[in-house]
């Protein structure tokens, strides 16, 4: 079945399963409506080159900060020989860059690893292409002055944080703030920038994961030290090796996230769908990170043959590829149907992902099962939810800082929700300890661990 002729309703029940409200923002996949967290629904990958700003994914750590452009004004300091205070127009006056790049939520992916860990559950959509203008940070960063020294230079915004939870500071290597390609943006796709994806100024960082591409911007430190916050020390990290699934790693251990993997989705065709016997065309769209995309193959035979996939005629050395590979099934089968991009660097994707605590970086090769048949129907049906009634602790517990779909997304052990209603209570839930395991258990029970 093509994503063309289901109701959107059918493919949100499939792509986003129980947590998605079918009518929910400009039909985007609401994995949290407070703070606001929004994925790209597979269609998005075909419906034109640059994604439009309504289909961009929103990934939003704090809630909306509400900016006046009059009141604004960006702050440059630390490793200067003179801070600066720039307003929007000041900025403007600067020469103006534009590229097109693709941002992608280190985290996209994250909901198809077993076993399956805490946090937003992105499936695919946590990427965009978009076309960012703004000014050169290099340029502002020479303005300032940079003294000897600096090894970083840390991003602030002014998003609010949720509970007690810590700022979201993000900072990039000195190199890659000094890269020409790496920008301070007022525009995206030809217009200011919208609220939810930060105005009045963002950082545009092409090829490097969208943690470090920090919204609201308000505050630039150079730095001689690295940054501790708690999104350098312990969000966004990876063990950089395999290591053992399930198993926790400590921080400490591992390194901060920086560049994005080379990947493809399938966008044309749902998995575990039914298609006629008739032609029809494999699209969908791939992408890397500072090395451009070569190639996509396609094979419709679970891996044994791969033949070359078209390539859109729109290309930009940091924007994806779309694809199109004509296929025909011919006779009545089940089919596993896999695309694998590689890039101008001759890396391609893994067909086994190994797992990390986080659930970062997934860029397995998307394997699209699909059964043809001569008269297809309806497809896919989605597993029963458990039914189980929540506590009057629950919705007094944990319903204040954000909605339901941040928690019925996860899929947990007892145990990862025990560390789970921790975290919370770290990051300000009020949780008695009379209610603490009443709460565990309900959690347990309504959300455990389940098959995909
Ligand atoms: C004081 C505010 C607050 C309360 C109350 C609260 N949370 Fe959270 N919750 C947060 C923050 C902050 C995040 C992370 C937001 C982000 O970084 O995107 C979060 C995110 C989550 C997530 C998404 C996965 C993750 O770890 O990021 C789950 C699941 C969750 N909370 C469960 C709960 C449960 C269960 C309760 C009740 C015991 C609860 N929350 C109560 C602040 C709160």
């Amino acid at each position: 079945m093509t994503i063309s002729s289901l109701s959107r309703r059918g493919l949100f029940g499939l792509v986003g399963a129980a947590l998605t409200a079918a009518d929910g923002k400009r039909g985007m996949i609401v994995r949290s409506s407070r703070a606001e967290d929004l994925e790209m629904p597979l269609e998005g990958f075909l419906e034109s080159y640059i994604t439009p700003v309504e289909r961009f994914f929103v990934r939003s750590h704090h809630y909306l900060p509400t900016v006046k452009a009059e009141d604004w004004k960006l702050k440059v300091e630390g490793k200067v020989s003179s801070a600066l205070a720039l307003s929007l127009d000041e900025l403007k006056k600067m020469p103006r860059v534009e590229l097109v790049s693709v941002l992608e939520c280190a985290g996209n992916g994250r909901g198809l690893y077993e076993p399956s860990m805490p946090g937003l559950q992105w499936t695919y959509g946590s990427v965009g292409n978009g076309r960012w203008s703004g000014v050169r940070l290099a340029d502002v960063l020479k303005r300032a002055g940079v003294q000897a020294g600096a090894i970083e230079v840390v991003f602030d915004g002014a998003d609010v944080p949720v509970g007690t939870q810590p700022e979201f500071v993000r900072g990039i290597p000195f190199a890659k703030a000094m890269d020409p390609n790496t920008l301070l943006a007022y525009e995206m796709n030809g217009a200011a920038l919208t609220r939810d994806h930060g105005f009045p100024l963002r950082v545009v960082a092409p090829g490097w994961a969208g943690d470090c591409w920090v919204k609201w911007l308000t505050r630039i430190e150079v730095r001689d030290k690295e940054f501790d916050g708690f999104f350098m020390k312990t969000g966004y990290r990876h063990p950089g090796k395999p290591v053992v699934p399930g198993v926790p790693v400590d921080p400490a251990q591992m390194k901060p996230v920086t560049t994005l993997r080379v990947k493809s989705v399938i966008a044309s065709h749902l998995d575990k769908g039914e298609i006629g016997l008739g032609a029809t065309k494999i699209r969908g769209a791939a992408w890397s990170h500072e090395s451009p995309i070569a190639s996509v193959e396609v094979s419709t035979d679970g891996g044994r043959k791969w033949a070359a996939a078209r390539l859109g005629k729109d290309a930009h050395r940091f924007g994806w590829r779309q694809f199109e590979f004509d296929w025909t099934p011919g006779e009545a089968a089940y089919y596993s149907v896999m695309a694998r991009a590689r890039n101008a660097a001759g890396e391609t994707q893994p067909f086994v992902q190994e797992w990390n605590p986080s659930g970062y970086s997934n860029n397995t090769v998307h394997t699209v099962r699909l059964n043809a048949v001569s008269a297809p129907g309806a497809a896919v049906s989605k597993p029963a939810e458990p039914a189980v009634e929540a506590p009057a602790a629950f919705k007094a517990t944990c319903l204040g800082c954000h909605g339901e779909e941040a928690i019925a997304q996860q899929r947990l052990s007892r145990a990862q929700w025990e560390a789970e209603v921790g975290k919370m209570q770290r990051w300000g839930a009020r949780v008695t300890p009379e209610n603490k395991e009443t709460l565990i258990e309900y959690l347990f029970k309504r959300y455990p661990y389940r098959a995909r």
